[in-house]
């Protein structure tokens, strides 16, 4: 068999690295990255102000693929890292293959995974993942007969990206056809609901499992766990994530193996076979029924909040082990971690998630970073040299431990050094084990 031609040039270490995008996501990437030994150089486009701290920032906006593309090109950038879905969606990593910079981050083609809620269900079925059963609709009365027919409760969602708020939990017949109604003829969410999937409702417990994937062979990051709801105890509305923690370990010692055997790796030699290049972080938003672990969804992209849990855990080189994914030539499946964990608390503006105040004053950073804990950025602002909020998920805080209580304790203490008008946060991140939909 003769080798898969190599399209991307390799550049010897130590590289600059760009990381694409503006949350706390970004800025734990950022933060892991500037400690990697193969990076000489971290620049972030755009970055938030605590980014800023620790990289060169490029002022393009993520939805500029290609100024993105040609920025990498002239700057000689040896590995670009894709934070969002939204440039990947827009096929930044196949502008930046096709320019040969190693990309983390998957092709257009590949992260439709993520961009079409009815291609991910088609593909799960393609491919044999367990997955809820479903349907998937553009008309409204075939809808209505799908749910007439079906038992409820149902899970509505609409098509495509919807900043992790197309989704409609509807415990009966009568609320799942006024969401249909809602994405289909309403159009809550736009273009997004060209196509709505219906779907049947699990029960159980969520996980988050990450994997790096070079193409074909894939290694997996410690399991995670995040808290969606806006208050505790999983009440109120949905947000883009109120917190997380890493590793998840009361978990069977086989369930990670059987999310490799019966998700991922399906997923992986699917996209293989369809011709779907990925070369990225893989998560899959899984459900662990009674029956055993079902995916919810495939995101083509590192989880927020997870990833600030997940990567102060890690004891490699991250620049080195997500270039080797770019350059399809993954080394070991195994990843190597501190025996520890880590516990993420994320600090909103006052009015999110669904009308996000702006500009207050936030105070006690410095503190917190002296408690040992770290604090990512993600809508922060700088006016007239003040660190304020401009955004609804202002900071992560993450605290570490050598155990979940001792990393809760940490971060919470910090937590509540930070101090803005309006903050809000959930005070059960990692104490209550199992998050469900209301
Ligand atoms: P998704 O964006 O598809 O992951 O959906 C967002 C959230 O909705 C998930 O994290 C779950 O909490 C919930 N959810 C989605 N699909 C289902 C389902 N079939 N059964 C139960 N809960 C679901
Ligand atoms: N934490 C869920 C997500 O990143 O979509």
């Amino acid at each position: 068999m003769s080798p898969q031609p190599d399209p991307v040039r390799r550049r010897p270490a130590p590289y600059p690295v760009l990381v694409v995008g503006s949350g706390a996501r970004e800025h734990a990437l950022v933060w892991a990255l500037a400690q990697s030994p193969s990076v000489s150089e971290v620049w972030a486009a755009p970055g938030n102000p605590g980014i800023a701290t620790l990289a060169a920032i490029a002022e393009i906006p993520v939805t500029d693929v290609e100024a993105t593309a040609e920025w990498a090109d002239v700057h000689g950038i040896g590995l670009v890292v894709v934070g969002p879905e939204g440039p990947l969606a827009m096929g930044l990593a196949d502008l930046l293959h096709a320019r040969g910079i190693p990309v983390f981050g998957p092709s257009r083609a590949a992260a439709e995974l993520e961009w079409s809620k009815a291609f991910a269900k088609d593909f799960m079925r393609r491919h044999g993942i367990p997955t809820a059963p479903y349907g998937v609709f553009t008309e409204m009365d075939a809808a209505l007969d799908f749910i007439r027919d079906a038992r409820d409760p149902l899970v509505i969602k609409a098509d495509g990206l919807a900043a992790g708020k197309g989704v409609i939990i509807c415990g009966t017949a009568a609320e799942a056809e006024s969401a249909v109604r809602s994405v289909l003829i309403e159009r809550a969410f736009q273009g997004a609901g060209d196509r709505v999937v219906i779907e049947g409702f699990l029960e159980g417990e969520e996980l988050s499992v990450i994997a790096v994937v070079d193409g074909e062979r894939i290694a997996i990051l410690p399991p995670a766990r995040d808290y969606k709801r806006l208050r505790d105890g999983n009440q109120g509305p949905n947000t883009g994530g109120m917190g997380s923690f890493a590793p998840v370990g009361d978990l069977d010692p086989n369930l990670l193996a059987r999310v490799r055997e019966m998700v991922l790796e399906p997923a992986v030699a699917g996209l293989r076979a369809e011709g779907r290049l990925y070369r990225g972080a893989l998560y899959a938003g899984l459900m662990l029924t009674s029956g055993g672990p079902m995916a919810l969804e495939f995101n083509c992209r590192f989880g927020d909040p997870e990833t600030q849990a997940i990567l102060p855990l890690l004891d490699l080189d991250l620049a080195e082990l997500l270039l080797s994914c770019a350059e399809g030539r993954l080394a070991s499946e195994h990843i190597a971690a501190h025996p520890a964990a880590a516990v993420c608390v994320v600090l909103a503006a006052h009015g999110y998630p669904e009308r996000p105040r702006g500009g207050d004053v936030i105070e006690g950073i410095e503190d917190a970073w002296r408690s040992g804990v770290l604090v990512f950025h993600a809508g922060t602002a700088l006016s007239a040299g003040q660190l304020v909020a401009n955004g609804g998920r202002v900071l992560s805080v993450v605290g570490t431990g050598s155990d979940l209580d001792e990393a809760t304790a940490r971060a919470y203490a910090a937590a509540d050094m930070i101090q803005f008008n309006g903050k809000q946060m959930r005070r059960d991140i990692a104490m209550s084990l199992a998050p469900q939909p209301a």
